[in-house]
């Protein structure tokens, strides 16, 4: 596979060489890369479009934005003959996020000469997020192998968890889920997570470290839960919470007094500055490791 659509398609030795090469951007390691990418998406992001920006500058590589407002698909250009467009016009890289699931994306990759990184689509993959979740867990805890990790809140729509999960388990995480039972996949079996926990503070008792997702409003058609007050005096990190979290992340944005507490985002057990700060490194190595593949 040239480019980085699904975690899934990432083998241990892979993700350990991405983590490799992040550690060693973020202690100052130097590199230009001669290319140039489109950095085009379709659904909002300040994060994630932001540090693929910096770190591709960061490595030489000119960056051009393309928002889908502001490009054809508006005319009715699919989103296959846009790539088809960007490789004709001798890109090397494409970042995307659109607000559907690429699919067939094998066949999608394999037929462009580009290298495809997907920065979210739809509730599919959101794999450098799951790479900078997994990162700074190893650089916070030393070792992921056997560490408890509780994700809480909107798992049915979480594109971060279905990154996440798969490599965390891979190094010897165990993963479990606690939020309404709406918003609980009905195959959450599939993603082999130890529990679900009805009760959120028993979920956080056991774990080691609590990330708490994004009430995802846009993707709520269906009125999952009866109020964000109730969601969040359920389910979100109260003041009364925090007393027995360990540690916790957020992959942003915050939903402030929905997922988290106004005065909660930036605490000492908090690892969310330190998600968004290693973005930048991930996200280098992404471009990296992509560059010889
Ligand atoms: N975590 C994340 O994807 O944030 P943005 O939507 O701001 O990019």
């Amino acid at each position: 596979m040239k480019g980085l659509i699904s975690v899934f398609d990432l083998k241990k030795d892979e993700v350990e060489e991405i983590l490799r090469l992040a550690k060693e951007f973020k202690e100052g390691r130097k590199e230009k890369i001669e290319a140039s990418a489109v950095l085009f998406f379709a659904e909002p992001s300040t994060r994630t479009r932001l540090s693929f920006e910096k770190s591709a500058r960061e490595l030489g590589i000119e960056t051009y934005n393309v928002s889908s407002s502001e490009s054809s698909t508006v005319k009715g250009e699919s989103f296959y003959d846009t790539l088809k467009t960007f490789e004709g016009l001798g890109f090397e890289y494409v970042v995307f996020r659109v607000p559907f699931v690429l699919f067939p994306y094998e066949s999608i990759v394999n037929s462009l000469d580009l290298r495809l990184i997907n920065a979210g689509d739809g509730t599919h993959q959101h794999p450098s997020q799951g790479l900078i979740d997994l990162f700074t867990l190893k650089e916070h805890f030393g070792e992921v192998k056997g560490l408890k990790i509780l994700y809480v809140g909107d798992i049915k729509h979480s594109r971060v968890f279905r990154s996440g999960v798969p490599l965390f388990t891979m190094f010897g995480a165990q993963v479990s889920v606690s939020g309404p039972k709406t918003l609980i996949p009905r195959d959450i079996e599939v993603f082999k997570v130890e529990r679900v926990f009805d009760n959120v503070d028993e979920g956080i008792e056991w774990a080691d470290v609590v990330i708490w997702l994004r009430l995802q409003k846009e993707r709520q058609k269906d009125n999952f839960i009866p109020s964000e007050t109730s969601y969040f005096r359920q389910f979100g990190l109260t003041k009364e919470r925090y007393k027995k979290v360990k540690y916790y992340m957020h992959p942003g944005p915050v939903n402030r007094n929905v997922d988290i507490d106004y005065d909660l985002v930036y605490t000492e057990k908090s690892l969310i500055y330190m998600q968004v700060k290693n973005g930048i490194h991930v996200r280098k190595a992404i471009y990296r490791f992509l560059w010889n593949g």
